[in-house]
């Protein structure tokens, strides 16, 4: 079921996004050559907690941290670990969530630590890039498939692919809510999007081949040629004129 939002609601989830937003940007500020994924999930459950919220992703269908932490070729779902030390050179995809009275925010940003490729940065680049493509004429209105049509222009026409197996999806009260958002499809297509509907918009984007395979961990998910992928992620609400971004 879709769920559209009361402005009373938005305003809710505006807190939340913030807080989310907040924890990304800290994370931006100490993540460093020789820490572990843990010590920046550490880092994120204590911020959270410290600002009265809950990290969302905790226990979440038994989800074992706060954040997902997930290192090139680990395209999503990254479990943060002692043993995890960040090297120069890599791009780690750090995504959180947030509940704050009873409202959701869910973003991601790639960090690129240290001295970091050509190949990579471009990914990272243009990962971002395809976000902000999907949201540029998005308004009440737009049909959804829209959204992963200027995705997937954007990350193909870069020689880049999109990862087809997880999509965006709506967001309020719960993390997950109706409907799906795929990074990929065709203009014109699918739902119309309306003012008050809250979506995560996530693209996750592969420098080799979209197919990606699932760790026995019951979480990582990895690029099939092992190659990098980066992954971006803002909540947004519709409004009548475009979209609010909630977490940045
Ligand atoms: N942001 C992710 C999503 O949109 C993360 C959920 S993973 C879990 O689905 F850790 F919460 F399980
Ligand atoms: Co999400």
């Amino acid at each position: 079921m879709i769920t559209i939002k009361t402005d009373a609601e938005i305003a809710c989830m505006r807190e939340s996004g913030r807080l989310t937003k907040n924890v990304l940007d800290l994370i931006g500020r100490e993540i460093r050559i020789g820490m572990t994924t843990k010590d920046l999930d550490r880092l994120a459950c204590e911020y959270i907690r410290s600002c009265g919220a809950e990290p969302s992703f905790l226990g979440y269908s038994g989800y074992p941290a706060s954040i997902c932490a997930s290192i090139d070729s680990m395209v999503v779902h990254g479990i943060p670990s002692d043993n995890e030390v960040i090297k120069d050179g890599q791009i780690v995809s750090v995504d959180v969530g947030v509940v704050y009275n009873g409202w959701q925010g869910d973003a991601a940003r790639t960090f690129m630590v240290g001295n970091v490729s050509e190949e990579k940065r471009k990914l990272v680049k243009v990962t971002e890039e395809c976000f902000f493509k999907a949201i540029e004429n998005l308004r009440d209105g737009t049909p959804l498939g829209d959204i992963g049509y200027h995705v997937q222009s954007h990350a193909e026409s870069n020689g880049f692919s999109v990862v087809r197996a997880l999509v965006g999806h709506g967001i309020g009260r719960e993390m997950h809510e109706d409907p799906s958002v795929p990074n990929y499809g065709r203009k014109g297509t699918g739902i119309r999007l309306k003012k008050g509907m809250a979506i995560a918009i996530e693209p996750m984007i592969n420098a080799g081949v979209y197919q990606v395979d699932f760790l026995s961990d019951g979480w990582g998910v990895v690029t099939r040629d092992r190659k990098p992928s980066a992954h971006y992620e803002n909540t947004v609400v519709i409004t009548d004129s475009g979209v609010e971004i909630l977490t940045l």
